[in-house]
């Protein structure tokens, strides 16, 4: 059964862009619930931990650069069917691929400052929502 749980980031270029009040209002429209969420800035270190499955990929580098590169919000979202229909709301990785009305289309600058991350599958969903997270910040 699908879960009910899915972990996003609005990412640097959208946060300095001042977009994170649009992109979180398509977020509760969409019928996500905001169950925990923080103003938050990684390291390189941490970018480059969080996005550790990537690291043998030609971006990882440039990844973990830009990730670290300004403040991002960090938030576990609430749904049925949450990381399916999350990854529907934020389109393909690369704008350009992404359909019409997605948060991607809509405020992602390159397949690299694609605006937000949505997790990939439920076991990743509850790694990445930990990562940021502790107990005591997951209480709803
Ligand atoms: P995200 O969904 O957060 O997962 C991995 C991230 O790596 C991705 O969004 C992009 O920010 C980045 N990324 C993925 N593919 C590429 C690529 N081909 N070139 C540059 N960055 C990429």
């Amino acid at each position: 059964m699908a879960g009910n749980r899915t972990f996003t980031m609005i990412k640097p270029d959208a946060f300095e862009a001042g977009n994170s009040g649009a992109i979180l209002k398509m977020i509760e429209e969409a019928g996500f619930k905001i169950v925990a969420m923080k103003a938050t800035r990684l390291t390189p270190e941490l970018a480059g931990k969080f996005y550790e499955v990537h690291k043998e990929r030609p971006f990882y580098k440039d990844l973990c650069a830009y990730m670290s590169s300004g403040p991002i919000i960090a938030a576990i979202l609430e749904k049925d069917n949450a990381v399916e229909d999350f990854r529907k709301l934020i389109g393909a990785t690369n704008p350009e691929q992404a359909a019409e009305g997605t948060i991607r289309k809509i405020f992602a600058k390159s397949i690299e400052a694609n605006a937000v991350h949505g997790s990939d599958s439920d076991e990743n969903a509850a790694i990445e929502g930990n990562f940021y997270f502790s107990q005591l910040e997951r209480v709803l």
